[in-house]
């Protein structure tokens, strides 16, 4: 029997996704259509063993958050919690503080999956190649280029048993361009027999000295995978399929349109098709069944239209991510952007961001986790974010902006954030 373990992290987290994390915690922010976690549940869910899946952060229990998982479980007819951060605990502290409801039913394994990731993950021959190694523990690894690999943690492998020789959390000097995918199955008695370790010597330390930070805090590169690979317990698989950090919105659009192009493979039904009385399509969109779309609208390449989403005549809309019950009235149009829920763009205005993709000449290049402003203290190119019910007047321009919610935009705008 295995678990699945997902870390949701919590409101300070996700800086990098504001204005959109906001309003929404940053793992149930839609892509392809649907939140980010609901395609790691749908992902785990073909692993015919596992019995449970359990979502743990420092997210304060909401609304939307208990909503989606009793969707979720109905949906994917499997149990699936929240368990709540005292405060946080890092990136490992949560597993132990909850070990005792992870282990319980004596799992083999459990499987633990980042929330901020998306991917064509290979779960089903990750935990076969698990079994190779009974008793040790597993980590799914990619490639990255040099330049962006100390982004990652970085490992080094034996080519022949895929035995970890050397970790290292995001490195200051190169050391690998195989890079960690933040998707792990431990053992779970080794597992929590180290983690206790760490914590005691956290204790220790306290006992010492000023301590600052929370001595229930663990680590998961530093104090875990590090340690794991010293010990040769940690074997890694390597995957070659679509994967990517989600960091910032720009990697959202990114994702998006990977998230749709695998849609031909799981999902072909969910993706929009041309037909009479139907808007154009062009490439990959996917639209909500309540969405209301004018048949001279046209969408795509790589379009996610939310629920309750209205497009007027003659709209045209590409390389964006429409949330539940934005309007985007007659002849605008709308490139390179998230619109924010319940926004509304005026007739023959134009919204547009740039295209923030890793670089098409760089093998293995990843979307750049960036922050929003460069050396020169400027606003980074990147997509056009609308925060929440944004209202924007007819014929009017904003580019590469950011728009914080509640705003009514009158005049045209480049390049600023929007207070
Ligand atoms: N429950 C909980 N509590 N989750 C947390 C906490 C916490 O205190 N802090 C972070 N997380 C969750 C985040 O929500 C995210 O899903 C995951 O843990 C990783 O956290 P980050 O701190 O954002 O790490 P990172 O993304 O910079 O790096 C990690 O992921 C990379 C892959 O995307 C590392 O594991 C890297 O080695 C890895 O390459």
């Amino acid at each position: 029997m295995i678990k699945a373990v997902i870390l949701i992290g919590g409101p300070m987290k996700g800086t990098r996704f504001r204005p959109l994390s906001l309003e929404l915690p940053k793992p149930l922010f839609p892509i392809g259509g649907f939140p980010v976690v609901y395609h790691h549940i749908e992902a785990c869910k073909k692993i015919p063993e596992l019995k449970e899946i359990i979502l743990i952060g420092f997210y304060q229990s909401s609304e939307s958050l208990s909503k989606f998982i009793l969707n979720a479980q109905q949906q994917f007819n499997i149990p699936i919690r929240y368990l709540q951060e005292f405060q946080p605990l890092g990136t490992a502290g949560g597993i132990y503080h909850f070990r005792d409801q992870i282990a319980m039913g004596d799992p083999e394994g459990f499987l633990v999956l980042n929330a901020d990731i998306m991917g064509d993950y290979p779960l089903v021959e990750f935990v076969e190649f698990h079994r190779k190694h009974l008793g040790e523990h597993s980590i799914l690894s990619t490639e990255a280029n040099k330049k962006q690999a100390h982004n990652f943690g970085c490992l080094v492998e034996d080519p022949e048993t895929h035995k970890v020789l050397h970790y290292v959390e995001k490195p200051e000097t190169f050391v690998s361009e195989t890079i960690n995918c933040g998707i792990y199955i431990f053992s779970p008695a080794a597992l929590f027999k180290l983690m206790g370790e760490v914590i005691q010597r956290n204790y220790h330390k306290m006992s010492e000295e000023p301590f600052a930070g929370n001595v229930e805090s663990v680590r998961m590169g530093e104090d875990v995978l590090a340690t794991l690979a010293n010990s040769g317990s940690l074997y890694a698989f390597k995957s070659s399929s679509f994967w990517s950090s989600i960091k910032n919105a720009g990697s959202a659009i990114y994702a998006n349109r990977n998230v749709l192009s695998m849609y031909h493979k799981t999902h072909p039904d969910l993706l929009a098709q041309n037909g009479k009385g139907q808007p154009h399509i062009r490439g990959d969109v996917y639209i909500h069944s309540s969405a209301v779309v004018h048949p001279t609208a046209v969408l795509g390449p790589n379009v996610s239209v939310g629920s309750n989403v209205v497009i007027g005549a003659g709209a045209r809309v590409r390389e964006t991510i429409l949330l539940d019950g934005a309007e985007l009235k007659d002849h605008c149009c709308i490139l390179y952007s998230i619109i924010g829920w319940n926004c509304s763009i005026g007739m023959w205005s134009r919204v547009e961001g740039s295209r923030c993709d890793p670089n098409p000449n760089e093998e293995f290049s990843r979307p750049d986790g960036e922050s929003l402003f460069g050396d020169d203290g400027k606003l980074t190119p990147s997509i056009t974010i609308l925060g929440r019910n944004v209202t924007i007047s007819g014929e009017v321009i904003v580019r590469n902006s950011i728009v914080l919610p509640h705003k009514d935009l009158g005049q045209s705008y480049k390049n600023e954030i929007i207070l």
